[in-house]
Parts: C-alpha cells; sequence; structure tokens
C-alpha cells in the first residue's frame, strides 16, 4: 500500500504550553492506522512533546526543522544531530527553501547536514522546489536535478533507506498558490526519475516523496490520489489541531 506521510512544518510558532495544547488536541482523535503523522516544531518543544507523546501512547513522529552541517564545536547559536537526537527528535527537515533563501544554505551544506542527520539514525526529509521565475524560464526539471544530486551525490542507497523527499515549489509556499495535481505529480515524476538514475528503480520505489505548499483539506483528495505523491509537508494549516486533523482525515 502507498505510504501516507502528514509532516506538520510549524516554523516559528508556538511555546511549549501551545505546542502542548495542541497534542492534547491530537490525542482526542483517532488517528488513522493507516497514515503516518509528523510534527516539526520549534528545537524548544521537541523534547516537550516527545515526552508527551510517549505518556499518551501517541504514534507520531516528533522531528526538526534544521540542523547543523558540523557534529560539534564553536558554531554559536546552532545546533547538533546528536543534540536533536537526545532531545527525541526522529526526523529532521533539511534544505528547506527558507533556509535555502533566507539563510543562504547551499547544496553541498545541505548534503553534510543529511550525513549528521543518518549518523544519528534520524530520517532526513530533503526538501526541493523552484522558484516562480525558474518554473516560467521552463528549468524546473534542471534545478530539481542540482538539488537531488547536490544533496544526495555523495551517499550509496544503502546509506539512505530512511531518506524522504518533500517537493515544495518556492511560489506555492505560504502564498496559497497550491500546485495543482498534475504539476505535482510531474514534479514527483522527475525527482523520482533522478533517483532512479543515480540509485535504481528498486530503491526508489521505496523513497516517499511529499507535496508542501499551500495545502489545505480540500486539496487532500486529489493530491493523493497520484501516483507518485506519498503525502504531504504542510505549514500553516498545520498550526491548529482541526484544521490539521482534517488534512489527516482526507
Ligand atoms: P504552507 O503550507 O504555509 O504553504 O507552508 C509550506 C511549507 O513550507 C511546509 O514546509
Amino acid at each position: 500500500m502507498k505510504r501516507a506521510i502528514i509532516v506538520a512544518n510549524w516554523k516559528m510558532h508556538k511555546t511549549q504550553l501551545e505546542a502542548k495544547a495542541f497534542l492534547e488536541e491530537m490525542a482526542k482523535m483517532d488517528l488513522p492506522s493507516t497514515k503516518e503523522v509528523w510534527i516539526a516544531p520549534s528545537y524548544t518543544s521537541i523534547s516537550v512533546l516527545e515526552e508527551m507523546r510517549k505518556n499518551l501512547n501517541l504514534s507520531i513522529l516528533i522531528g526538526a526543522q534544521n540542523v547543523n552541517e558540523h557534529n560539534l564545536g564553536a558554531f554559536t547559536g546552532e545546533i547538533s544531530a546528536a543534540q536533536l537526537s537526545d532531545a527525541g527528535a526522529k526526523f529532521v527537515i533539511i534544505g528547506h527553501s527558507e533556509r535555502r533563501h533566507i539563510y543562504l544554505e547551499s547544496d553541498a551544506m545541505i548534503e553534510k547536514k543529511i550525513a549528521q542527520a543518518l549518523n544519528e539514525s534520524m530520517i532526513p526529509l530533503l526538501c526541493v522546489g523552484e522558484t516562480e521565475d525558474q518554473r516560467a524560464q521552463g528549468v524546473t526539471k534542471k534545478i530539481l536535478s542540482f538539488q537531488i544530486r547536490g544533496a544526495l551525490g555523495s551517499f550509496s542507497k544503502e546509506d539512505l533507506q530512511s531518506l524522504v523527499v518533500a517537493y515544495e515549489p518556492v511560489w506555492a509556499i505560504g502564498t496559497g498558490k497550491i500546485a495543482t495535481p498534475e504539476i505535482a505529480e510531474e514534479a514527483h515524476q522527475m525527482i523520482k526519475k533522478d533517483l532512479a538514475n543515480m540509485f535504481g528503480e528498486e530503491f526508489t520505489e521505496t523513497v516517499p516523496v511529499l507535496y508542501g505548499g499551500s495545502v489545505k483539506a480540500e486539496s487532500m483528495q486529489n493530491l493523493m490520489k497520484q501516483r507518485n505523491i506519498n503525502g504531504v509537508l504542510v505549514g500553516g494549516a498545520s498550526l491548529a489541531p482541526d484544521t490539521f486533523q482534517k488534512i489527516i482525515n482526507y
């Protein structure tokens, strides 16, 4: 059966109190066993949510939104993979477009971050996606290829057993302009093709590719009908328990 992974990326939202209140609401719902629910809160809420999740026996994965590319050292304000894993993070979002564009993360840096996540046995959730200009210029395929090869080129398929990729077109993030299911599916096929060229078809079949960018509950049915869409990465609509639950229950 096709995996359905629903990931909340809370970005720089929610205090510990607010994060806990959200999880309390999640505990009241029957989480469908056919869907995987993941939450990436701010660093300060990771251990709090992981502790609470264990106590409530909720099958939700708690993860992080970023990780530093070094394993330790004099990097004021940064956080290491070991520290995230120690706090209870099971996955880490790497190469989100906000990190690439606002904090100028390069593909080389992203590759190192993936290595750090893998060293600590955390699932790397690699984000890729083109800007509006790049799509208009017809270079989407090339951009996705650069990003996939840049981030994953030095790994073997054995290293990347837990890899998850998210296609997040920059023009769809936080804009309300969601990609049509056809546009998303086409991009997911491009990503799968690159992965297949690098690591073979058989391995590629096992790599979930999620869609992210203005996802709402109403868009879920049609997105999830696409063969190569294995879930979603949700920003704004993951902040309130009721809208996030509607997305899970699509
Ligand atoms: P929105 O759902 O708010 O568009 O954000 C998408 C995103 O960036 C998730 O990582």
